[in-house]
């Protein structure tokens, strides 16, 4: 059975690139059959995964209705990958028919059955690209920077899934909330215990155990373009995307494929 997951949270700089990246390779070094999508018209994700998205095949063509799915997806070492390029800067404006809200699904629905796994990348922002998003998806991850997560507009968050949920897609729920670029001589744990209770009371999802600590080593791999375990898989930020990622598969009930 397929898994569809979209990274998101409409504030900028809290590793939802990064995430969607080592997500996408730690889930394809386990053998899985991924499939990346960017929907950030910045490309970090693209840019990241060494793609280029020169040639006009990417995922605004594809929303365009210009090209097939499969006609934009690009192989590399763990995953495939739909790149994205600024193009799609323009959606907001581009895509405002009726039924605006079910691009993607309609579009993807052809490819799904090739994958074990499609994973978005989403603009840090709440438009149209993250509610096609948020209509297509199961799954959504929340990464957060633990010290400005009080105000990071997590409600508002909330209340733009909820909106999706009622109207665009009642299977779509938030799976969990990662604190990554954690620092552990700023943060104390029991303001993360604090936190915790506040986010399972008002939003009633869960935090995960795994926490994706900061290490330079994110940076210098990402100006190699090249995905952090291959980069480095003994720093503790190739670790700890490890251990999230058991965390999430166990949440599923998924058994581990031995490759
Ligand atoms: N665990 C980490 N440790 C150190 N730097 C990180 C970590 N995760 C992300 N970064 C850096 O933080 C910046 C923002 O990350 P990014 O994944 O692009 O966030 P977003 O997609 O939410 O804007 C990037 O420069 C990235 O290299
Ligand atoms: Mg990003």
């Amino acid at each position: 059975m397929i898994k569809k997951i979209a990274i998101a949270n409409q504030k900028g700089g809290v590793s939802k690139t990064t995430t969607t990246h080592a997500l996408g390779a730690g889930l394809g070094i386990k053998g899985y059959k991924v499939l990346l999508i960017d929907l950030d018209p910045q490309a970090n994700l693209t840019d990241n995964a060494d793609i280029d998205n020169y040639n006009n095949n990417t995922i605004y063509e594809v929303m365009k209705g210009d090209i097939k799915a499969d006609e934009a997806i690009r192989e590399t070492k763990y995953f495939d990958i739909i790149p994205s390029n600024l193009n799609l800067a323009s959606a907001d404006l581009e895509f405002a028919k009726t039924g605006k809200e079910y691009i993607l699904k309609e579009t993807l629905v052809e490819i799904e059955k090739n994958y074990d796994f499609i994973i978005l990348d989403t603009p840090p922002a709440l438009g149209i690209l993250t509610v096609n998003a948020f209509t297509y998806v199961d799954d959504i991850i929340i990464p957060t920077n633990a010290s400005i997560f009080a105000s990071s507009g997590i409600m508002q968050l909330f209340n733009s899934i909820e909106t999706v949920k009622k109207y665009c897609n009642p299977n779509v729920k938030i799976d969990g909330i990662l604190f990554t670029k954690f620092n552990k001589r700023t943060i104390i744990a029991s303001e993360i215990k604090e936190l915790t209770e506040i986010i399972s009371k008002e939003i009633k999802t869960k935090v995960y155990k795994a926490q994706i600590r900061n290490s330079v080593m994110v940076e210098e791999a990402q100006a190699n373009r090249i995905d952090i375990y291959s980069y480095d898989e003994k720093n503790n930020v190739s670790k700890d995307y490890m251990i999230f990622i058991d965390e999430y598969l166990s949440g599923l009930g998924k058994e581990k494929i031995n490759v």
